[in-house]
């Protein structure tokens, strides 16, 4: 079999149903310093924020206003880049029994994805319109000053993670390139978690797909919570990547972003005094104390390291999505940061533990 059998080339545009479009495009481009570059062409309210390869399009048309109003604003499509949109279902068709189709208008490619929910994937070719019933904004002035520039993962929440990972293999010739099992108990709150990481190899960019279910006989900790909390399969976080993640931290702190904390100063403490430990002799050209300042995670990866942030909740109403920002100096894709894993875990369950921080 191909490797890659739907010719997936990198991440394309992420959709949200949400509410009150306007207003979310508005507060979300000022939030992630990204630019409204696409707005309504007629009466539904769909906007698209844009930041280099990263564009997330905030559909608030009636169908996905009242689905936003059932379930919280959240992801409904996960846009790959493909060769051949076409092409790309024709290859799909014959390992799936999924729902799909073609839109005739933009060519764009639709399938179910085999999460129970309305999750789907979306293929796109490059130089296609990304999506019905918006235009590119006519006054556009691009900042081209991005906190990140492409999306490096996506993460998905699912109560049954097996038909999923094999979704992925048969139909997307994907291979399992990580996988975490993340136990974390304390006296307040446990954290667990199962986690696989599926990528496609010979796409121009890695994508990456880690899926998480909860732990046998967890119903009390984060991805039970988020799976309850959103009554279905959904995605979790957007993970989007920069070269230059202390240009990118300190951009979105001042904009009023905010990002997951350690329990505690004693945690953030440790935590940063066993980096050294935990890397080894691979030098970290950004220094700790800096990393340490802005709350930046840093792991080995191979012969590299990796460095990440989650941010709090995207949206007041739900915990999920959240997103996580990303670099990457390291030769390996697949690394996640195993020794961040937990900690990310941790702070992820404090988090909601305490209410979260919203964001403004
Ligand atoms: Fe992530």
């Amino acid at each position: 079999m191909s490797k890659n059998p739907l010719g997936m080339k990198r991440f394309g545009p992420v959709t949200l149903n949400v509410q009150n479009a306007q207003g979310e495009a508005e507060r979300l481009s000022k939030l992630l310093g990204m630019d409204i570059a696409y707005i309504p062409e007629g009466n539904d309210q769909i906007f698209g924020l844009e930041a280099e390869d990263v564009l997330f399009i905030l559909d608030g048309s009636p169908a996905a206003e009242a689905l936003a109003k059932e379930y919280g604003n959240h992801v409904t499509e996960l846009g790959i880049r493909v060769d051949s949109a076409q092409a790309a279902l024709d290859a799909a068709k014959k390992k799936t029994s999924e729902p799909m189709r073609l839109c005739e208008k933009t060519g764009v490619a639709y399938l179910k994805a085999p999460h129970d929910g309305e999750l789907y994937f979306r293929f796109i070719e490059d130089g296609q319109h990304p999506y019905l019933g918006m235009v590119r904004n006519p006054n556009l002035k691009p900042s081209g000053n991005y906190a990140f520039n492409r999306i490096d993962h996506i993460v998905t929440n699912t109560q049954k993670i097996l038909p999923v990972i094999q979704f992925m293999q048969d139909v997307f010739g994907m291979q399992k390139v990580n996988e975490f099992t993340v136990r974390v108990e304390a006296d307040d709150f446990m954290a667990s978690l199962y986690s696989e990481v599926m990528g496609i190899y010979g796409s121009e960019e890695a994508i990456l797909f880690p899926v998480n279910e909860p732990l046998a006989g967890d119903d009390v900790s984060q991805i039970p919570a988020q799976l309850r909390e959103m009554k279905r399969s959904h995605a979790q976080h957007i993970a989007l990547a920069t070269d230059d993640i202390v240009h990118g931290i300190q951009s979105l702190r001042s904009r009023g972003m905010a990002f997951l904390e350690f329990r505690n100063e004693a945690h953030a403490k440790c935590y940063y005094e066993d980096v050294p430990n935990r890397l080894g002799n691979i030098t970290v050209q950004e220094a700790l104390t800096t990393l340490r300042e802005l709350g930046i995670l840093v792991d080995k990866c191979g012969e590299g390291y990796l460095l990440q942030l989650f941010s709090t909740r995207m949206f007041p109403d739900k915990s999920v999505p959240f997103v996580e920002i990303i670099q990457r100096a390291s030769d390996v894709i697949g690394c996640f940061g195993d020794g961040n894993f937990a900690a990310l875990a941790e702070s992820l369950e404090y988090s909601m533990r305490h209410g979260g921080t919203s964001q403004p």
